[in-house]
């Protein structure tokens, strides 16, 4: 968190879980808890499609945003089971994450598909959060470099800097998630060095690279958001389990405020 520009972002992926009273009770005891409070990261929590208006309820009024897991590109249509962006919009959404690993492994997106949701959400103004990440068998292999390179080119394919200047990066190693294996955290600064050098190959705009916000995610917790923190291309974190549980969650929050009061950002 070195550049004074980028403003850390704490995200919570809730994936599959909480019924809608359960998502009212978590997404009430972050806002309650954040409200009112100062040097605070973005927060931004990503329930499930039928918790995003209860999360937007109890959100209102506090610095809490709210993001959807996934979206179709088209605008609307005969594509059964598929949310369009127009209807994420109207309900209030503001963060999208793209191209999550397990959308890539369970659900067949691919680099291409990804490139389409992400020029969608740029167009509906919703603020993407792009994940990239190599699996077990590239970093073993060591592709994770060529991995994490055509992930990002191809998920920018057409996109001008203006428009790249306004998404978040979240570096997500697949063998990190969900398995209580951290990155390294001077290798996860690393691979985002390396996402900012390629976004910086594709456009000569100066700045641009080190004007986006890249969070790491897998396996993070209050134990070692810390060590994250401190890495200079590291600027927040998008978390999984630990967002489940407002303790913990707001505990990766505090972690983060603590760092801003001692290197504050502009924005
Ligand atoms: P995890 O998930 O924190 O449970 O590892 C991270 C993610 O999938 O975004």
């Amino acid at each position: 968190m070195t550049n004074p520009g980028r403003k850390p972002v704490i995200a919570g992926n809730w994936k599959m879980h909480k019924t809608k009273q359960e998502a009212k009770q978590l997404a009430s005891a972050i806002a309650s808890a954040v409200k009112g409070q100062s040097d605070l990261p973005t927060v931004v929590l990503c329930p499930t499609f039928t918790g995003l208006e209860t999360v937007i309820a109890e959100s209102a009024g506090s610095p809490v945003q709210v993001g959807a897991q996934n979206m179709d590109w088209r605008e609307q249509g005969a594509f059964t089971g598929e949310i369009a962006p127009p209807m994420l919009v109207d309900l209030g959404v503001k963060y999208i994450i793209i191209g999550h690993s397990e959308r890539r492994q369970f659900f067949g997106e691919t680099n291409q598909t990804v490139n389409l949701r992400l020029k969608a959400a740029i167009k509906h103004n919703l603020v993407p959060i792009v994940c990239v990440g190599e699996t077990i068998d590239e970093r073993e292999n060591n592709l994770t470099d060529a991995v994490i390179a055509r992930q990002i080119a191809a998920a920018l394919v057409d996109l001008t800097a203006e428009q790249i200047k306004g998404i978040l990066i979240a570096y997500e190693p697949v063998w990190a998630i969900g398995t209580g294996k951290v990155c390294e955290a001077q290798e996860a600064n690393r691979v985002a060095k390396l996402i900012r050098k390629t976004v910086a190959n594709l456009h000569t705009m100066p700045n641009l690279a080190d004007s986006i916000p890249i969070l790491y995610g897998g396996s993070v917790k209050p134990s070692n958001i810390e060590e994250q923190l401190e890495q200079s291309d590291l600027d927040g974190a998008l978390v999984g389990g630990a967002s489940l549980n407002a303790e913990e969650f707001l505990a990766l929050i505090t972690a983060t405020q603590k760092k801003l009061r001692l290197a504050p950002t502009k924005s």
